[in-house]
This record gives structure tokens, sequence and C-alpha cells, in this order.
């Protein structure tokens, strides 16, 4: 099971990764809620933070939306180093400075509400 981390308001963290979903640069609030430090993270695929509970149909979409130049929001339960897990409300987009999605995408989120998790939670148990 592992424990939850709740985010506080303030809480905003953001990545950065390649056109293939390397990370290339983590925010201290990725950092520290993910339980890596930087250099842990940087080489890394994004799936290092993927929790067992996201359904594959979820990051098909985010995939396919940023791929596509367009923006993906969703909600996204991510697990911590130590087994625990967070959720977060997630917005991917492509650095479209030269192209869509061949400079990579960045993702920033921030905490969602309890209603919120409670409905991606019954959505998601339906998927996959
Ligand atoms: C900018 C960006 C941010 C992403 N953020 C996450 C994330 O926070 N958690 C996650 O599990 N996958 C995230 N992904 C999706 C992963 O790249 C990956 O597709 C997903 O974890 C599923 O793993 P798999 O593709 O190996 O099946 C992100 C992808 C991009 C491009």
């Amino acid at each position: 099971m592992g424990s939850e981390y709740v985010l506080k308001d303030t809480d905003f963290l953001v990545s950065q990764t390649d056109e293939k979903g390397v990370i290339l640069f983590a925010n201290e609030d990725f950092c520290k809620i993910a339980g890596y430090t930087l250099e842990e993270l940087v080489g890394k695929p994004h799936s290092i933070v993927r929790h067992r509970d996201m359904p594959r149909a979820a990051f098909k979409d985010l995939w396919d939306t940023a791929k596509s130049g367009k923006v993906w929001t969703g909600y996204v339960k991510n697990a911590t180093k130590s087994g625990g897990y967070y959720w977060v409300y997630a917005t991917v987009y492509p650095n479209i400075a030269c192209g869509s999605g061949s400079c990579g995408f960045m993702s920033c989120r921030r905490k969602a509400s309890s209603e919120e998790i409670a409905e991606a939670e019954r959505l998601y148990k339906t998927m996959n």
C-alpha cells in the first residue's frame, strides 16, 4: 500500500523530458515529494515514478496528445522512492520552440482535491 503524501496548496512539481520521456530536469518540489535527488532522476525514464494503479490507457492518451502538439491535463497517481504515493493534477505540454514534441515535453503538477482524487480512482478502476 504505502503511505500517501497529500500535496500542500503551494506544492508545484515541474519536470522536463526529452522526446522519449527521459527526465532532463525536475524541480525541488518534484525531487522532495518523489523522494529522489535530481542526480538520481536525470537520465531516467519518467516511468520511474509510475504507480502500478495507473492505467496504461491514461499514459497512451498523454503521449498521443502531447505528441500531436496539444496540452494534456489529467490526474496522476505517482509512486515515491520509499513506496508511498501522491496524487497530482498534471498539465503536460510539448516544447513547441522547435516543432511539436521535437524539443521534448514539460509537465507541471499541483494538488488535486480529495473529491477529484476519489473521482479519478473510480474512473481508473474501470480502465484496463
Ligand atoms: C513531460 C512528461 C511527464 C510525465 N510525467 C509522468 C508522471 O508524473 N508519472 C508517470 O507515471 N508517467 C509520467 N509520464 C509518462 C511516462 O513517460 C510513461 O509513459 C508512463 O510512466 C508509463 O510507463 P510506460 O510508458 O513505461 O508504460 C510523463 C511523460 C511526459 C512526456
